[in-house]
C-alpha cells in the first residue's frame, strides 16, 4: 500500500526532527501572511467532542513588550511574538465515568499544532510554563473561568533549525508493544 498523503512523507519527518525549544531570537518580525497560517492551525486543531474549550491570545508590539515582566529567561525577550493558550474547563467535553474534563488536552494539542507548522515555516518556538502567573493574568485581563496552559514563544531563531538528536529515554522504557 502506498497510500502517502503528501508527495514526500520524508519532508514531514524532517519537520519534527528539526523542532526544537528555542531560547534565542532574532529580532526580526513575523511576517503577517506567516502568522495567519500559523493561527489557522490552532483553529483548525481538535477537541474533545469539538466544544473547542479554549481562548488564545497572539500577544504582538506593545503588549508583547510589556510581557518581558513576564518571563524569567532573557532568552524570550526577542522574540516578537507569544501565544497564549488558554483552557475553559467549563466549556470542556466530560468524561462520564469519571467526569474529567479535556480542556488542558485540548489546548496543549492546538499549541502542539501551532508549534510544528511555527517549525514548517521556519520559525522557532519554546513552550513557556515557567513564568509569573500573575502578571500574565493581570496583563491578559484574564476572566477568572479562564485557566492559562502555557505561553508559546515564536521567532526566528538566532540559529538555525537542524536535526539533532535528542537526550531522551529509550523505547524499550516508555513503550510496551502488545
Ligand atoms: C509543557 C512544557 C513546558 C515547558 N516550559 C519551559 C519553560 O518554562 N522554559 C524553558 O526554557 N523551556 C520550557 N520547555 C521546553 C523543555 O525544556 C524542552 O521541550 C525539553 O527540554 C526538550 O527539549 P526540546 O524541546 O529541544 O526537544 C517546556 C516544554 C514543555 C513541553
Amino acid at each position: 500500500m502506498t497510500a502517502q498523503l503528501c508527495k514526500d512523507v520524508s519532508m514531514f519527518y524532517d519537520i519534527l526532527g528539526r523542532r526544537k525549544s528555542v531560547r534565542e531570537f532574532m529580532p526580526a518580525p513575523i511576517e503577517p501572511d506567516k502568522l495567519e497560517r500559523i493561527m489557522e492551525t490552532i483553529r483548525r486543531s481538535p477537541s474533545a467532542a469539538n466544544c473547542q474549550p479554549w481562548h488564545f491570545y497572539i500577544i504582538k508590539d506593545d503588549l508583547r513588550r510589556q510581557f518581558d515582566t513576564v518571563f524569567f529567561k532573557q532568552g524570550f525577550y526577542d522574540a516578537p511574538v507569544v501565544v497564549a493558550g488558554c483552557a475553559i474547563p467549563d466549556r470542556s467535553w466530560k468524561r462520564k465515568c469519571d467526569g474529567k474534563q479535556y480542556a488542558w488536552v485540548d489546548v496543549t494539542i492546538a499549541l502542539t499544532e501551532l508549534i510544528l507548522s511555527a517549525t514548517a515555516e521556519g520559525l522557532g518556538s519554546c513552550w513557556v510554563a515557567s513564568f509569573d502567573m500573575d502578571k500574565a493574568r493581570e496583563l491578559l485581563k484574564l476572566p477568572p473561568s479562564y485557566e492559562l496552559v502555557s505561553l508559546v514563544v515564536l521567532g526566528y531563531p538566532k540559529e538555525p533549525l537542524e536535526f539533532e538528536e535528542k537526550n531522551r529515554k529509550p523505547k524499550e522504557e516508555i513503550m510496551t508493544v502488545l
